[in-house]
């Protein structure tokens, strides 16, 4: 898979080709901050390792918080049934838990000023003739929108004999999704005559994956890309954190078949057993 030049002044060609293409796009000299990044998963760590994550139960919260492994959702795409074992913290940015400095925060904004470049790029390029049901910018489409969130997974070790998926295939129903590649974990990408495909991580690349409601708005003209993460260090009993960047469109952009892109995600997530019931876009 290509890697592409965030710094390159053919970077918005190049990034619209690469998710027309295969529906992600893989970023050298992105700008985001590493030492921030690692910090920020430091904190993480350190929370998910205490029992002060449990004041901050998603049901108590309703839309936000805590989500214990019993309570994730499980993969559509996946050749398993069963659920990835994965504790996750989802906390919009205003509300974040006290114990978590607000180096998550800043780096979220780094995270959305990358997206909305990428959105800018696609704006850019994408040609008039192609369908979309709303009429918006992409840039637009993002920008500002209330649900977007830096969510950070906290992935636990299976039976390590077994364990051969970190986390199983699926699509991601947001928007776009960004998360940094690391050395420990291997990230696939599966292309569009079903063969998986590495994506490159001998450096801490950007990934940034077109979600299913990007394939809903412009009517698959940017397939939303089915992704999967191996274990390479599956005789270890190791556990890791990682943060994906998930961008919302608005709740009210528009998509044929149903009312809004709230009621998209909603559907979305209620056939995926997430309980997201309460959620407020
Ligand atoms: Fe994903």
């Amino acid at each position: 898979m290509k890697v592409i030049n965030f710094e390159d002044k053919d970077f918005s060609y190049e990034f619209y080709k690469s998710f027309k293409e295969h529906g992600i796009a893989i970023i050298d000299n992105h700008g985001i901050d590493l030492m921030l990044y690692k910090k920020v998963q430091h904190e993480w760590s350190q929370f998910f390792a205490s029992n002060d994550k449990h004041k901050y139960d998603f049901k108590g919260l309703k839309d936000e918080g805590y989500i214990p492994p019993c309570s994730v959702e499980k993969c559509l795409e996946s050749e398993q049934v069963e659920r990835d074992l994965k504790e996750l913290a989802h906390f919009y940015s205003e509300r974040l838990p006290a114990e978590i400095s607000c180096n998550h925060n800043i780096l979220q904004q780094q995270m959305m000023s990358v997206a909305l470049i990428c959105c800018q790029a696609l704006d850019e390029i994408t040609p008039q003739k192609v369908f979309k049901s709303d009429n918006r910018s992409f840039y637009d489409m993002i920008n500002q929108a209330k649900k977007t969130c830096l969510r950070v997974n906290h992935y636990l070790q299976k039976n390590p004999c077994v364990s051969k998926f970190i986390c199983a295939a699926h699509k991601d129903i947001n928007f776009i999704t960004l998360l940094l590649t690391n050395n420990d974990a291997m990230i696939q990408s599966k292309d569009r005559k079903g063969k998986w495909l590495n994506v490159p991580c001998d450096k801490p690349y950007l990934i940034v994956n077109s979600g299913e409601t990007l394939e809903a708005i412009t009517d698959s003209h940017f397939p939303s890309n089915v992704h999967r993460v191996l274990n390479p260090h599956s005789h270890q009993q190791t556990s890791r954190v990682s943060m994906a960047f998930l961008t919302h469109a608005h709740c009210d952009v528009q998509i044929p078949g149903y009312k809004n892109t709230e009621d998209y995600v909603k559907q979305k997530l209620s056939k995926i057993g997430f309980n997201f019931e309460c959620l407020n876009f």
